[in-house]
Protein backbone atom coordinates (compact mmCIF):
# COMPACT_ATOMS: atom_id res chain seq x y z
CA UNK A 1 0.00 0.00 0.00
CA UNK A 2 1.19 3.64 -0.94
CA UNK A 3 1.02 6.19 1.81
CA UNK A 4 -0.12 9.59 1.34
CA UNK A 5 2.38 12.11 2.60
CA UNK A 6 0.76 14.34 5.13
CA UNK A 7 1.31 17.94 4.01
CA UNK A 8 0.56 21.11 5.71
CA UNK A 9 -1.90 23.14 3.03
CA UNK A 10 -2.86 27.18 3.07
CA UNK A 11 -5.88 27.87 0.81
CA UNK A 12 -6.89 31.22 0.48
CA UNK A 13 -10.57 31.33 -0.73
CA UNK A 14 -11.72 34.20 -2.68
CA UNK A 15 -14.37 36.30 -1.32
CA UNK A 16 -16.81 34.69 -4.65
CA UNK A 17 -17.34 31.49 -2.56
CA UNK A 18 -19.40 33.13 0.41
CA UNK A 19 -22.05 34.28 -1.92
CA UNK A 20 -24.54 31.39 -1.29
CA UNK A 21 -24.83 28.41 0.93
CA UNK A 22 -24.78 26.19 -1.72
CA UNK A 23 -21.01 27.05 -2.65
CA UNK A 24 -20.12 27.23 0.56
CA UNK A 25 -21.33 23.46 1.20
CA UNK A 26 -19.75 22.39 -1.92
CA UNK A 27 -16.58 23.86 -0.77
CA UNK A 28 -16.94 22.51 2.69
CA UNK A 29 -17.19 19.06 1.09
CA UNK A 30 -13.85 19.28 -0.65
CA UNK A 31 -12.30 20.50 2.65
CA UNK A 32 -13.49 18.05 5.16
CA UNK A 33 -12.41 15.31 2.62
CA UNK A 34 -8.69 16.76 2.50
CA UNK A 35 -8.81 17.63 6.00
CA UNK A 36 -8.97 13.48 6.18
CA UNK A 37 -4.92 13.11 5.22
CA UNK A 38 -3.70 16.72 5.86
CA UNK A 39 -3.37 19.28 7.71
CA UNK A 40 -5.54 22.31 6.53
CA UNK A 41 -5.53 25.88 7.22
CA UNK A 42 -8.01 28.23 5.29
CA UNK A 43 -8.00 31.76 5.07
CA UNK A 44 -11.60 33.48 3.58
CA UNK A 45 -11.91 36.65 1.67
CA UNK A 46 -14.33 39.54 2.27
CA UNK A 47 -16.11 39.69 -1.49
CA UNK A 48 -18.43 42.05 -2.54
CA UNK A 49 -19.75 42.55 0.72
CA UNK A 50 -16.16 43.77 1.87
CA UNK A 51 -16.24 46.00 -1.24
CA UNK A 52 -19.83 47.55 -0.69
CA UNK A 53 -19.16 48.10 3.25
CA UNK A 54 -15.46 49.89 2.47
CA UNK A 55 -17.25 52.23 -0.54
CA UNK A 56 -19.75 53.80 1.66
CA UNK A 57 -16.84 53.97 4.32
CA UNK A 58 -14.80 55.66 1.77
CA UNK A 59 -17.77 58.63 0.76
CA UNK A 60 -18.41 59.26 4.78
CA UNK A 61 -14.76 59.49 4.54
CA UNK A 62 -12.86 56.90 6.23
CA UNK A 63 -9.16 57.13 5.96
CA UNK A 64 -7.66 53.63 3.76
CA UNK A 65 -6.97 52.16 7.04
CA UNK A 66 -10.33 52.10 8.26
CA UNK A 67 -11.76 50.81 5.29
CA UNK A 68 -9.11 48.18 5.41
CA UNK A 69 -10.69 47.17 9.38
CA UNK A 70 -14.01 47.44 7.95
CA UNK A 71 -13.17 44.98 4.94
CA UNK A 72 -11.33 42.65 7.32
CA UNK A 73 -14.58 42.55 9.71
CA UNK A 74 -16.49 41.19 6.16
CA UNK A 75 -13.17 38.25 5.91
CA UNK A 76 -14.34 37.00 9.65
CA UNK A 77 -18.17 37.01 8.92
CA UNK A 78 -17.25 35.01 6.04
CA UNK A 79 -14.86 32.91 7.84
CA UNK A 80 -18.01 32.37 10.55
CA UNK A 81 -19.82 31.17 7.37
CA UNK A 82 -17.79 28.63 6.23
CA UNK A 83 -17.21 27.19 9.96
CA UNK A 84 -20.95 26.88 9.97
CA UNK A 85 -20.98 24.74 7.00
CA UNK A 86 -17.72 22.54 8.51
CA UNK A 87 -18.16 19.97 11.11
CA UNK A 88 -14.40 19.61 12.14
CA UNK A 89 -13.62 23.02 11.84
CA UNK A 90 -12.23 25.43 15.14
CA UNK A 91 -15.29 27.09 15.82
CA UNK A 92 -14.06 30.53 15.82
CA UNK A 93 -11.84 32.47 13.09
CA UNK A 94 -8.17 32.80 14.20
CA UNK A 95 -7.42 36.34 14.29
CA UNK A 96 -3.06 35.38 14.81
CA UNK A 97 -1.21 33.55 13.22
CA UNK A 98 0.50 31.82 15.80
CA UNK A 99 -2.43 30.88 17.55
CA UNK A 100 -4.42 29.10 14.29
CA UNK A 101 -0.58 27.24 14.28
CA UNK A 102 -0.81 26.43 17.91
CA UNK A 103 -4.37 25.07 17.55
CA UNK A 104 -3.56 22.66 15.33
CA UNK A 105 -0.19 21.22 17.29
CA UNK A 106 -2.29 20.61 20.13
CA UNK A 107 -5.31 19.29 18.54
CA UNK A 108 -4.94 18.01 15.28
CA UNK A 109 -7.37 17.03 12.87
CA UNK A 110 -9.51 20.23 12.58
CA UNK A 111 -9.18 22.95 10.34
CA UNK A 112 -8.45 26.35 11.37
CA UNK A 113 -10.17 28.61 9.58
CA UNK A 114 -9.28 32.73 9.15
CA UNK A 115 -9.90 36.03 8.08
CA UNK A 116 -8.31 39.28 7.92
CA UNK A 117 -5.62 39.95 9.92
CA UNK A 118 -4.17 43.89 9.71
CA UNK A 119 -4.35 46.69 7.68
CA UNK A 120 -2.28 47.08 4.38
CA UNK A 121 -2.90 43.82 2.80
CA UNK A 122 -5.59 41.42 1.77
CA UNK A 123 -6.30 37.99 2.76
CA UNK A 124 -4.18 36.39 0.35
CA UNK A 125 -1.27 37.91 1.85
CA UNK A 126 -2.65 36.61 5.02
CA UNK A 127 -2.77 33.00 3.70
CA UNK A 128 0.92 33.69 2.27
CA UNK A 129 1.62 34.69 5.84
CA UNK A 130 0.62 31.45 6.88
CA UNK A 131 1.77 29.60 5.03
CA UNK A 132 5.51 30.79 5.78
CA UNK A 133 4.57 30.48 9.78
CA UNK A 134 3.57 27.01 9.71
CA UNK A 135 6.13 25.56 7.14
CA UNK A 136 3.56 24.77 4.55
CA UNK A 137 3.95 22.56 1.80
CA UNK A 138 2.07 24.16 -0.56
CA UNK A 139 -0.44 27.29 -0.68
CA UNK A 140 -3.11 27.39 -2.99
CA UNK A 141 -4.90 30.72 -4.05
CA UNK A 142 -8.48 29.77 -4.79
CA UNK A 143 -10.17 32.87 -6.88
CA UNK A 144 -12.52 33.54 -10.11
CA UNK A 145 -9.64 33.46 -12.53
CA UNK A 146 -7.89 30.41 -13.77
CA UNK A 147 -4.70 31.51 -12.58
CA UNK A 148 -1.57 34.66 -13.11
CA UNK A 149 -2.82 36.67 -16.85
CA UNK A 150 -0.23 39.82 -17.72
CA UNK A 151 -3.61 41.96 -17.36
CA UNK A 152 -6.89 41.29 -16.18
CA UNK A 153 -8.70 39.21 -18.18
CA UNK A 154 -12.09 40.17 -17.14
CA UNK A 155 -11.26 43.45 -18.67
CA UNK A 156 -8.85 42.51 -21.42
CA UNK A 157 -9.81 39.37 -23.38
CA UNK A 158 -6.88 39.02 -25.06
CA UNK A 159 -4.76 38.91 -21.99
CA UNK A 160 -2.19 35.66 -21.46
CA UNK A 161 -2.07 33.54 -18.66
CA UNK A 162 1.00 32.19 -16.67
CA UNK A 163 1.23 28.29 -16.29
CA UNK A 164 4.38 28.30 -14.62
CA UNK A 165 5.88 31.65 -12.79
CA UNK A 166 9.36 32.60 -10.67
CA UNK A 167 8.26 34.58 -7.01
CA UNK A 168 10.40 37.34 -8.68
CA UNK A 169 8.05 37.31 -11.74
CA UNK A 170 5.06 36.70 -10.10
CA UNK A 171 6.53 40.26 -7.84
CA UNK A 172 6.83 42.12 -11.37
CA UNK A 173 3.73 41.25 -12.84
CA UNK A 174 1.62 42.43 -9.70
CA UNK A 175 3.87 45.42 -8.28
CA UNK A 176 2.25 47.62 -11.06
CA UNK A 177 -0.67 46.97 -9.02
CA UNK A 178 -2.43 50.00 -7.11
CA UNK A 179 -3.01 48.48 -2.93
CA UNK A 180 -6.14 50.85 -2.02
CA UNK A 181 -8.62 49.28 0.88
CA UNK A 182 -10.89 46.60 -1.54
CA UNK A 183 -8.93 46.62 -4.72
CA UNK A 184 -9.07 43.57 -6.74
CA UNK A 185 -5.92 42.05 -7.75
CA UNK A 186 -5.00 38.16 -8.42
CA UNK A 187 -2.38 38.16 -5.75
CA UNK A 188 -1.83 41.61 -3.85
CA UNK A 189 1.75 42.56 -3.51
CA UNK A 190 2.67 41.89 -0.09
CA UNK A 191 1.14 37.99 -0.67
CA UNK A 192 3.53 38.08 -3.68
CA UNK A 193 6.82 39.19 -1.50
CA UNK A 194 5.76 36.93 1.30
CA UNK A 195 5.83 34.31 -1.14
CA UNK A 196 8.96 35.10 -2.39
CA UNK A 197 10.34 35.18 0.72
CA UNK A 198 9.14 31.90 2.06
CA UNK A 199 9.74 29.78 -0.91
CA UNK A 200 6.25 28.10 -0.56
CA UNK A 201 4.90 26.47 -3.22
CA UNK A 202 2.04 28.37 -5.01
CA UNK A 203 -1.11 27.44 -7.12
CA UNK A 204 -3.39 30.07 -8.42
CA UNK A 205 -6.55 28.09 -9.63
CA UNK A 206 -9.98 29.03 -10.56
CA UNK A 207 -12.84 27.38 -7.40
CA UNK A 208 -16.04 27.15 -10.27
CA UNK A 209 -15.28 23.52 -9.32
CA UNK A 210 -14.34 23.05 -6.15
CA UNK A 211 -12.89 19.73 -7.16
CA UNK A 212 -9.83 21.56 -8.25
CA UNK A 213 -9.21 22.49 -4.86
CA UNK A 214 -8.65 18.94 -4.21
CA UNK A 215 -7.10 18.22 -7.84
CA UNK A 216 -4.34 20.92 -7.09
CA UNK A 217 -3.15 19.92 -4.00
CA UNK A 218 -2.90 15.85 -6.04
CA UNK A 219 -0.53 17.89 -7.93
CA UNK A 220 -3.25 18.17 -10.58
CA UNK A 221 -4.16 22.09 -11.95
CA UNK A 222 -4.53 23.68 -14.96
CA UNK A 223 -3.87 27.14 -12.81
CA UNK A 224 -0.34 28.48 -12.35
CA UNK A 225 2.32 27.56 -10.56
CA UNK A 226 4.50 29.29 -8.66
CA UNK A 227 8.21 28.35 -7.57
CA UNK A 228 11.65 29.21 -7.33
CA UNK A 229 13.71 27.84 -10.48
CA UNK A 230 15.62 24.48 -8.92
P1 LIG B 1 -10.00 40.39 0.63
O1 LIG B 1 -8.91 39.51 1.00
O2 LIG B 1 -11.35 39.82 0.41
O3 LIG B 1 -9.56 41.23 -0.65
O4 LIG B 1 -10.11 41.53 1.70
P2 LIG B 1 -9.73 40.91 -2.19
O5 LIG B 1 -8.38 40.88 -2.81
O6 LIG B 1 -10.69 41.90 -2.71
O7 LIG B 1 -10.24 39.42 -2.29
P3 LIG B 1 -11.56 38.74 -2.86
O8 LIG B 1 -12.16 39.61 -3.93
O9 LIG B 1 -12.47 38.52 -1.70
O10 LIG B 1 -11.02 37.47 -3.42
C1 LIG B 1 -11.07 42.58 1.55
C2 LIG B 1 -10.46 43.86 2.04
O11 LIG B 1 -10.24 43.78 3.46
C3 LIG B 1 -9.06 44.46 3.83
C4 LIG B 1 -8.51 45.10 2.52
O12 LIG B 1 -9.07 46.39 2.38
C5 LIG B 1 -9.08 44.18 1.45
O13 LIG B 1 -9.15 44.82 0.20
N1 LIG B 1 -8.11 43.52 4.50
C6 LIG B 1 -8.27 42.18 4.44
C7 LIG B 1 -7.05 44.04 5.24
O14 LIG B 1 -6.84 45.25 5.31
N2 LIG B 1 -6.22 43.18 5.91
C8 LIG B 1 -6.37 41.85 5.88
O15 LIG B 1 -5.59 41.12 6.55
C9 LIG B 1 -7.42 41.33 5.09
Amino acid sequence: MIMQEVMKVVISLGGIFFEDATRIKNVAVVLEELAKSHRLYVVTGGGQPARDYIKIARELGANEAICDYIGIAATRINAKLLISALHNAYPEPFAEYKEAAEATVKEGGNIAVMGGVSPGYTTDAVAAILAEYVNADIFINVTSVDGVYDADPHVYPNAKKYDKLTPKELLNIVMKEELKAGSRIVIDPVAAKMIERSGVKTIVIDGSNPRNIQDAVNGKHSGTEIRSKP
